[in-house]
């Protein structure tokens, strides 16, 4: 698939200092050194309760840089036009180990280290969760290419990673999402598109607000065969659109609908941005108002590929009101 916007690290940076003030964050070194010693000092509480993890979270994140956390606050209360943040020179340990090669491998301490730190992070936005039923270690997830998993739709794959939100098909989908890199590939690319900047017509917009598309849950959940759907609207119908979109597991229930998800895809290819992750960067960006993907690429599977940290977050726990697995902070 071609891309036709792909912006070099020239134009990205120019992109950044237009963009209401909140794209990048560079952390400073003396900001960078004061939050490895925070993240070193940590006592992670031994406990499953939701609020206890959380609050234990928030107690480090209390002490971190001001600058950083106005800068976080900024992002979650404007959002901006973007509706991303990049967060940059970011502390992590030496001696990452090699990428595994399997779900559930042991993940070691270096890996530890960073997700406590993201996780850290994510609690300025509001609640770290997880799915129960999701095929995953932790709170936080690990994305690295998986061999078996090459053609499929899901995180793990290399073939073209389609446009997507982040379990659009779940009433307790993610509010934002983050995406910390532990070892990056220059060849690995991140698309992101705003829905504020799609170029669609107004009868296009309108179709695409009628409540006539159905969505399946994607192949990182867990299932007896039986495939949760829902019907929804791709945009909610206001200006600032919150916007439901995985063709990989949607479909059109007319064909006026079909054709305005067509028009969709043109405008999200003609007018996504690029991003190339790099260690110790960190992605936040509004699950709600954004849709992203990833190139296609060519994982060795020798210990070096990509491997990147995920972490879901919902602002407000109510959210998760009917699907809340006893005081967890999962899912069902
Ligand atoms: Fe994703």
């Amino acid at each position: 698939m071609e891309l036709l916007k792909e912006l070099s690290p020239a134009e990205y940076q120019q992109e950044a200092k237009s963009d209401c003030g909140g794209l990048i964050l560079t952390l400073l070194d003396d900001e960078k050194e004061k939050i490895e010693q925070l993240v070193r000092q940590h006592n992670t509480v031994n406990s499953k309760d939701g609020a206890d993890i959380t609050f234990n979270y928030l107690e480090t994140w209390n002490k971190f840089p001001r600058r950083v956390k106005r800068k976080l606050l900024e992002f979650k209360f404007k959002g901006g036009d973007h509706s991303y943040l990049l967060i940059k020179n970011l502390p992590l340990l030496q001696g990452l180990r090699d990428t595994p090669l399997a779900k559930n491998e042991i993940k070691g301490k270096q890996r530890d280290y960073a997700a406590l730190l993201q996780s850290i992070i994510s609690v300025s936005l509001g609640y770290v969760y997880n799915f129960k039923d999701k095929i995953t270690t932790g709170l936080v997830d690990d994305i690295y290419p998986i061999k078996k998993d090459s053609n499929k739709q899901v995180g793990t794959n290399s073939v073209f990673l389609e446009w997507h939100v982040e379990d659009g098909f779940h009433e307790t989908k993610a509010d934002f999402v983050t995406l910390l890199c532990l070892r990056d590939d220059p060849e690995v690319k991140t698309y992101l598109m705003p829905a504020n900047h799609l170029n669609l017509s107004d009868a296009e917009r309108v179709q695409l607000s009628q409540l006539d598309y159905l969505i399946w849950e994607d192949l990182t959940f867990n299932n007896e065969g039986d495939l949760r759907s829902t019907k929804v609207k791709v945009l909610d119908g206001t200006e600032d659109p919150e916007i439901i979109y995985d063709p990989a597991y949607m479909e059109a229930c007319s064909s006026a609908s079909a054709e305005a998800f067509s028009s969709l895809k043109d405008s999200i290819v003609k007018g996504c941005l690029t991003l190339t992750l790099a260690e110790g960067e960190m992605l936040v960006f509004d699950n709600r108002r954004v849709v992203h993907s990833r190139n296609a690429y060519s994982p060795r599977f020798d210990g070096k590929d990509r491997w990147l940290l995920r972490t879901l977050v919902v602002e407000s726990w109510w959210k998760a009101k009917n699907k809340k697995v006893e005081s967890t902070l999962y899912v069902s």
